[in-house]
């Protein structure tokens, strides 16, 4: 009670408008989740849920467990929740994310940059939410081209410059950041008006399209360099689950210590693309900023999806979780299912399909994710050989130019996702990629 109190003193003192619309939407949904059952609420503007129609539900999860969402549950379910997320789901995914990365932050103060984290309607909502926090109109941004369409879709409206990084199958290259960063003096960082950059995108593992994945050395050489240029870096990684070999790569979040990281996670590769649920992990004053934006506008991540996830995680613990994503017990496994004997994908079973095209074109294997990035020897640009004649030997890949900052150049790659057909299908996909390219040579 005395928490709530103060929480009231506290909003009654803050005085703006906008900080008392906070106080309509998500304040009054905060104190309500900490209230014992017997706090009378004549607060909020939520409905009531006794009007809704869904009354309870189970699912039932592969491995034969249930989930189950009584009548009280199903009420919270279908009910208004923290922009941040619901905390059992917080804390899960928090105490995961220390085991994994031990963020050096973890311990620190909030003004010095404590990790912390908030739910996101997927990770596309929270790349999008933190370019829209971060990145002014004509602001230098650095990123490694070829990259994930959906970021170059978020960042693009926003004004700024995109500035490509070199990069090859090991991702950034830090003598090409340096190099692309030498156009600015140190020094110049916090002068106002400098055109320094302040932000650097990168996808470390399993890149989407490339499917690249940078070394360990890269990244420290790369963290080093943000520090001399007080760049925060942004952590893309929704392929760090998909990577095929163990032990996984350190994370730029494991070596943060200058707070100066901020991690997108996602669970649409490992649990379900479908129920939208993603993370932000960052310094604290950078997450409460993305919470604002998610308080004006989804307002939260749908309550359902987050107490389906969070029951699940829950039952399974830290190391079920691990196990279906390590796929150890391959029958139940849904995840190994959908990534069919992930593990041995390469070099053997794809790269033998992708024998087909030896004399036509380049690609080098991942080592995380989803994605084959192919170069087609002899064809200036892709558009026109997948988006037409491709189409018509029914084979769908995606033309390389769309995940270029000019995306109208043009591109010789094509990318190429093995996460969805069985190996005879992609075994024959090939054959008519190959075959096409001959024929349009
Ligand atoms: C690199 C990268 N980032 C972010 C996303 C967005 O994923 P989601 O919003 O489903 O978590 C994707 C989806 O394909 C991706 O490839």
């Amino acid at each position: 009670f005395i928490h709530c109190l103060r929480l009231f003193v506290t909003i009654l003192l803050l005085g703006t408008w906008g900080q008392l619309y906070m106080f309509r939407i998500y304040v009054v949904t905060e104190i309500q989740q900490r209230s014992p059952p017997s706090m009378i609420s004549l607060a909020a503007g939520a409905p009531n849920p006794n009007t809704f129609p869904f009354q309870s539900c189970s699912i039932q999860v592969k491995n034969g467990d249930m989930l189950t969402f009584d009548e009280t549950m199903m009420k919270r379910a279908l009910q208004y929740s923290s922009s941040s997320g619901i905390p059992e789901l917080l804390t899960w995914m928090k105490n995961l994310q220390k085991n994994l990365h031990n963020p050096p932050t973890a311990n620190y103060s909030a003004e010095k940059g404590q990790m912390d984290m908030c739910v996101t309607t997927g990770s596309q909502e929270g790349l999008c939410k933190v370019f829209e926090m971060l990145v002014n109109p004509g602001d230098n941004v650095l990123l490694d081209a070829p990259t994930y369409s959906g970021t170059l879709a978020a960042l693009q409206p926003l004004g700024c410059n995109l500035i490509n990084v070199p990069s090859d199958q090991h991702g950034m290259i830090p003598g090409g950041l340096k190099e692309v960063l030498s156009r600015w003096d140190p020094a110049d960082v916090h002068k106002p008006h400098s055109t320094v950059p302040r932000v650097l995108y990168t996808i470390p593992n399993g890149g989407n399209p490339t499917g690249a994945s940078m070394t360990t050395q890269r990244k420290r050489e790369v963290y080093e360099l943000a520090r001399q240029y007080d760049l925060l870096i942004i952590e893309d990684d929704p392929y760090y689950f998909l990577q095929f070999d163990k032990p996984w790569a350190p994370t730029f979040l494991s070596m943060d210590v200058d707070g100066r990281i901020i991690r997108t996670d996602s669970f649409s590769k490992i649990l379900s693309s479908g129920l939208r649920i993603g993370f932000v992990t960052g310094p604290k004053p950078l997450v409460d900023r993305v919470v604002l934006h998610i308080q004006a506008s989804t307002m939260h991540t749908s309550t359902f999806t987050q107490l389906m996830v969070s029951q699940l995680l829950h039952g399974w613990g830290q190391e079920g979780f691990l196990n279906h994503i390590d796929g150890h017990n391959k029958k139940e496994n849904p995840c190994t299912k959908q990534y069919p004997d992930l593990t041995f994908l390469f070099p053997s079973s794809l790269s033998l399909s992708l024998c087909v095209c030896v004399d036509v074109a380049e690609w080098h294997s991942p080592a995380a994710g989803m994605f084959l990035w192919i170069k087609v020897k002899g064809v200036a640009d892709t558009q026109k050989l997948i988006m037409e004649k491709a189409m018509e030997k029914e084979v769908l890949l995606v033309p390389g130019g769309v995940f270029m900052i000019n995306s109208s150049d043009p591109c010789s790659y094509v990318r190429a996702a093995f996460s969805l057909s069985t190996p005879q299908q992609i075994d024959e996909a090939f054959k008519r990629l190959s075959a096409l390219i001959k024929e349009s040579l």
